[in-house]
């Protein structure tokens, strides 16, 4: 019985091993660096209204970049942790907005790298860093943290582990804002769609009901979820393509098999947008 629970458990850690090198090298490879520039230098996705629905991909990440930024409560001289930071951009922008000190992590080593070289050129090593590691194994002492986000990357790594190792590295009372991508009612059973995006982009989605409890057993309360799938959502498929067009001699010349990629894209996008929302959580280390 021993021997089968530790064989499981080994099993787990090896599979858990093969993931995370597999989402570095989706960031890694030519069409995880072209992301960057069809966002503009983020890596998440747009948030588009009335005020804004011209915006082209590029500027609708920024808006969604400056939302994230109100959202949190962090002040001048604190502590933020970025955990799945990309190119660093939103982090730079929190730490010349708010004050703090940002300490970004990515499995991608081509991110870590860029993301340096940004905020060298933007002279404020002193105010950030980025390093390249696990967000399940953070290299930070427990309880260093003022406040953190995961901005559009906890869906590649377990929920649960995540949070536990966010909680770890942050103060109590300290603020989480998460955005995820929740699977909606129609794709919840969808086993089909699941495996896709396992095996192509290396995420696991799960339910917005899922939250309250799953935050409940990390050590964090619950503050609040807003539901922005309707400003994400339905423009995405739209802003790819005009975004894809706008950069269509820099990715033939990048990608070496530009028609192919560009097809798996929007495929992704259409089938994305079709079976998963847009959610920001907010939460407080208990
Ligand atoms: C969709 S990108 C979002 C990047 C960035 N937060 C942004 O908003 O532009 C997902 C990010 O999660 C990071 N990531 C995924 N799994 C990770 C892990 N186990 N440890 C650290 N970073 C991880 C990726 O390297 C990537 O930077």
């Amino acid at each position: 019985m021993t021997k089968i629970t530790k064989d499981t458990q080994e099993n787990k850690e090896n599979k858990d091993i093969q993931e995370e090198k597999t989402v570095a090298t989706l960031y890694d490879s030519p069409e995880g660096q072209i992301g960057s520039v069809l966002f503009g230098g983020h890596m998440h996705w747009g948030y588009w209204d009335e005020s804004n629905s011209t915006d082209n991909f590029a500027q609708g990440s920024d808006r969604l970049s400056r939302i994230m930024i109100d959202k949190t409560c962090i002040t001048k001289g604190q502590r933020f942790i970025d955990i799945g930071c990309g190119f660093g951009l939103s982090g730079i922008r929190l730490a010349k907005t708010k004050g703090c000190r940002v300490d970004g992590i990515t499995i991608s080593k081509f991110q870590q790298e860029s993301a340096m070289k940004i905020a060298k050129s933007e002279k404020l090593l002193n105010k950030v860093n980025f390093l390249h590691g696990d967000a399940l194994a953070l290299p930070f002492d427990n309880d260093s943290f003022d406040g953190g986000w995961f901005f559009e990357s906890i869906f590649h790594m377990n929920h649960s582990a995540a949070l536990n190792e966010a909680r770890r590295v942050l103060k109590s009372g300290s603020i989480l804002t998460l955005t995820d991508l929740p699977l909606l009612s129609v794709s919840k059973n969808d086993d089909k769609f699941k495996e896709y995006v396992r095996k192509n982009i290396h995420s696991h989605f799960i339910s917005v009901e899922n939250y309250p409890d799953l935050l409940h057993k990390s050590g964090f309360e619950l503050i609040k979820i807003d539901d922005i799938t309707s400003n994400v959502m339905p423009l995405l498929v739209l802003k790819l393509t005009e975004a894809i067009s706008t950069y269509k001699e820099k990715i033939y010349k990048f990608i070496p098999n530009p028609e192919k990629s560009i097809d798996n894209w929007i495929y992704l996008f259409k089938y994305m947008s079709k079976n998963l929302g847009y959610i920001i959580v907010t939460a407080k280390k208990r």
